[in-house]
């Protein structure tokens, strides 16, 4: 079974696909992972003209030991460098194979992303596309980071998510949206325990159908 969970970014989307992954005893990737490796990569050359070429060349090289250092990925810094270099065409195609051969590995997967139910896996047996207002994105992303101790501007914040929606709605590459046979899972109003427990209940549905 491959179930495939988009969203946008602070949805809530990766917790719901770890959550998935435990209830079902499957392997999980966040597949915005890859991307934050590769702006990671290439952080100190963000303005420069070979930017692009040095994306690519990281891309082609990423492995899954680079995806270990998760404090230092899921950084803001790294979230705005991973939009960056997520708009690069080359840079997708190299992680596709990457996400692909993850996705049909013997057993099945759990991925979450922007464009797994689209591009990645549009043959997913369940495809969930989580939503919740930019507002409830930038406090749930506020008490992640406060819980780590982080000190933040709520306002500065919101600017943030708002930035990145609309650069990742941009993507001239992307395929950032709800694929037409998605389950739209809105989660403004729903705690974790909630929002797992309407997606298992999803999965459960279109289970039984197929
Ligand atoms: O989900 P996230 O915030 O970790 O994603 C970071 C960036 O990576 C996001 O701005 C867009 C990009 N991304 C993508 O282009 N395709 C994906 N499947 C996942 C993430």
């Amino acid at each position: 079974m491959i179930i495939a969970v988009d969203g946008p970014a602070a949805s809530g989307k990766g917790t719901l696909a770890t959550g998935l992954a435990q209830h079902y005893g499957l392997p999980h990737l966040d597949t915005g992972l890859l991307y934050r490796a590769v702006g990671r990569a290439v952080g100190d050359y963000e303005d420069l003209p070979e930017f692009e070429a040095r994306a690519i060349a990281a891309a082609e090289a990423l492995d899954a030991g680079h995806l270990t250092d998760i404090a230092e990925l899921t950084s803001a810094r790294s979230g705005v460098l991973a939009s960056k270099v997520a708009v690069i065409g080359p840079v997708r195609q190299a992680l596709f194979e990457f996400q692909r051969s993850f996705a049909t590995q013997a057993g099945g997967a759990v991925l979450d992303g922007r464009d797994i139910g689209t591009k990645i896996c549009p043959d997913a047996d369940v495809k969930l596309f989580i939503q919740a207002d930019s507002k409830a994105r930038m406090e749930r992303r506020a008490r992640q980071l406060e819980a780590r101790g982080v000190v933040v501007d709520r306002y500065a914040l919101f600017h943030q998510i708002e930035e990145r929606d609309a650069r990742d709605m941009l993507n001239p590459h992307g395929g950032f949206y709800k694929a037409a046979d998605a389950h739209l899972l809105e989660t403004t109003h729903l705690g974790i325990e909630a929002a797992l427990r309407a997606a298992i209940a999803i999965v459960e549905k279109v289970m039984a159908l197929k």
